[in-house]
Parts: structure tokens; C-alpha cells; sequence
């Protein structure tokens, strides 16, 4: 999907679909949800932060609500955080929920042509890659604004093409640029990043839904690298890097 689509669609939702709360229906509105929030929030803890990150430059692609951004803020109030995403609707509930200061810069437009006046220790996207076309382009996008030592997470939703088929379901238009982690893994290789890792984030049982067992998958899963069991569970996955 092309992004200015991508941008219209999200304009569009915050207040048609989302009722102007894109954080409360995406992360909180079930019990489906909060299992997902839970998992991610767990993931981001596990992964990145609980290993006492030191930063002083933060970025964030698609901060959307600015959800996640408000964590790593919570860890590390003294760094300078910016925050790109493509959609101004998304970026007026970001600044409702931190708040503008000196401490945090927004800037609304695609990631590719994003061009800012530093370099960051620390780069964190989830649930946004997938909506960019060219991953090779997105990955050598972050290699150019990462400092050498400067560190990578990123969330991303796991393709389940042959599961839609098998399940006779339709993928979206929006999520058809879905990327699996063999080729997300290739891509950071190429572009130099070392010490590539991937788990498994939010874990979803197929054919009948519930917070319960997807959370019980994850509790199994989420310390454990990817593999083919945990990827068929898997609705989202995580990669972490660094920039030698
Ligand atoms: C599914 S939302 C994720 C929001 C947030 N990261 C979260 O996990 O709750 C995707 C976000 O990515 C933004 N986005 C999509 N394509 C983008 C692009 N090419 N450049 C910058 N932001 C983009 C959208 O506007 C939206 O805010």
C-alpha cells in the first residue's frame, strides 16, 4: 500500500473507527487487547529496558499515540526523544498524552524522508514497518540515523499468509506489506547490524480466541528465540540490533 493511503487511512480512523482514542481501542477495549499490551509492554521490559539501556537520543518511528514512548520516557526523562509518523491525527494524541516540552520533538511525515540535524543511541518502532513498502529502505534508513554502538528494537506483526489461506480469510490491503523475520534478518545483515535477535512478542491461538491461552503462549514463549512453533503462534515478533 502506498503511504500517502497509509497516512489517509490512519487520518481518517482516529476519529471514524477509533472515536478520537486510537490507544484505548487498539491496547485496552478487551481482554484480547490487554493481552496484546501486556505481551508487548513485557517484551519491551525484557528486551530492552530491564538490561539498563544508557541513551541520550531516542527515536521512535510511529509513535502513533505515543503508547510505548511514554515507557521509555518513564525510564530515561533526561534523554531527548523525537518521534516521526506520517499521520498529524496520530501525532495530536501523542502530544495529548506526553505532553510538548524541550525534551520531546514531532515530526510528521514519511520515515524515508525523514532528515533530522542528529544521530541516536536508540531506535524503537512497533507495529509500523510493515505499512513501509521497501524494507531494504527502512532498514538502511535506521542504519544512517543510528550512531556507531547505537542499539535497535523493533516490534513487527508476523505474515500469516498461508493461515489466511488455509482459513479461506482475506489479508488487507493495509497488511499486505507484512515482512517475515528471515527476510527483516537479511536486511539488517546487509546493512551491518550485528547481534540480531528475534523472539516472539503477542501470541495469538488460531481458530478461537482467548486472552487466557494467548497469554498463557506467551508466558511459555516470549524468552525463547523464534522458531517455528512459537512463529505459528506469533501475531507480532521482535528484533533486536546493533550497530557495530
Ligand atoms: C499500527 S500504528 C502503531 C502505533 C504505535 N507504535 C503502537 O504500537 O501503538 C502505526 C503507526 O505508524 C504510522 N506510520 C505508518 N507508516 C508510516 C511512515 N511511512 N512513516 C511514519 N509513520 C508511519 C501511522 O501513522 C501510525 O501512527
Amino acid at each position: 500500500m502506498k503511504t500517502d493511503e497509509v497516512k489517509d487511512i490512519y487520518n481518517t480512523a482516529i476519529q471514524k473507527v477509533f472515536h478520537g482514542d486510537y490507544e484505548h481501542h487498539r491496547w485496552f477495549h478487551s481482554a484480547l487487547a490487554r493481552a496484546d499490551y501486556d505481551a508487548t509492554k513485557r517484551s519491551i521490559y525484557f528486551h530492552v529496558l530491564d538490561r539498563k539501556p544508557t541513551f541520550h537520543d531516542y527515536l521512535e518511528l510511529g509513535q502513533g499515540a505515543g503508547t510505548w514512548t511514554a515507557e521509555f520516557i518513564a525510564y530515561n526523562p533526561r534523554a531527548s526523544f523525537d518521534a516521526v509518523d506520517i499521520s498529524k491525527e496520530m501525532i495530536a494524541l501523542a502530544k495529548e498524552k506526553l505532553g510538548e516540552s524541550a525534551r520531546i520533538r514531532y515530526f510528521e511525515g514519511s520515515f524515508l524522508d525523514f532528515d533530522p540535524d542528529k544521530k541516536y543511541d536508540l531506535f524503537f518502532s512497533s507495529r509500523v514497518i510493515e505499512y513501509i513498502p521497501d524494507v531494504d529502505a527502512v532498514v538502511k534508513k535506521i542504519a544512517s540515523l543510528l550512531k556507531p554502538g547505537g542499539k535497535g528494537f523493533i516490534i513487527t506483526k508476523t505474515p500469516k499468509y498461508l493461515r489466511n489461506k488455509l482459513l479461506l480469510r482475506e489479508t488487507s490491503g493495509l497488511h499486505k506489506g507484512q515482512i517475515s523475520p528471515a527476510t527483516l534478518k537479511n536486511a539488517l545483515e546487509k546493512n551491518g547490524f550485528r547481534d540480531i535477535a528475534i523472539y516472539p512478542v503477542t501470541m495469538h491461538f488460531p481458530l478461537f480466541r482467548s486472552a487466557m491461552i494467548n497469554k498463557l503462549l506467551y508466558a511459555i514463549f516470549y524468552r525463547c528465540k523464534l522458531d517455528p512453533l512459537s512463529k505459528f503462534f506469533a501475531e507480532s515478533y521482535c528484533v533486536r540490533f546493533f550497530k557495530p
